[in-house]
């Protein structure tokens, strides 16, 4: 397990501002190149622009001139893991193929795994340069 990673997630769980869901979500992200980058969950009186903590850190990964995420960890303060959401799973694929993904939480129960299991049959640039 990426303890510091872990910890860097935990960590940057207080600045999750989730108000509507009170969901707390807190996420760190390792590149490839070994930059570390936090995100949380950023939701808004209109629901639908809410953003999740996964994308928010690799926003910040990306902007920060990061290529490619090495493992993604997830954090929220539950007695159960978070897997993520859909859309998080097509944007980490957007940006490796093979990253691994860790859930924790305040219980004893995490989730291990890749982008590659979570999201088999991926659409990727590929599919639009076969035009
Ligand atoms: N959320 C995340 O931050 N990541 C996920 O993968 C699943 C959902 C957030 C969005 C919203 O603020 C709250 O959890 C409840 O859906």
């Amino acid at each position: 397990m990426p303890d510091q990673l872990i910890a860097r997630a935990k960590l940057a769980i207080r600045h999750a501002y989730a108000p509507y869901s009170r969901f707390y979500v807190a996420a760190a992200v390792q590149c490839v190149d070994g930059q570390v980058f936090t995100g949380v969950n950023v939701e808004n009186a209109s629901y639908g622009l809410t953003q999740c903590a996964e994308r928010s850190a690799i926003c910040a990964a990306i902007s920060n001139g990061a290529k490619a995420i090495a493992t993604v960890v997830i954090y929220t303060p539950t007695a159960e893991p978070t897997s993520p959401c859909g859309a998080c799973r097509q944007v980490i694929r957007e940006f490796s193929s093979d990253a691994r993904i860790i859930s924790v939480c305040d219980g004893p129960l995490k989730l291990d795994t890749t982008i590659k299991e979570l999201l088999p049959g991926s659409f990727t640039l590929q599919a639009t340069e076969s035009r």
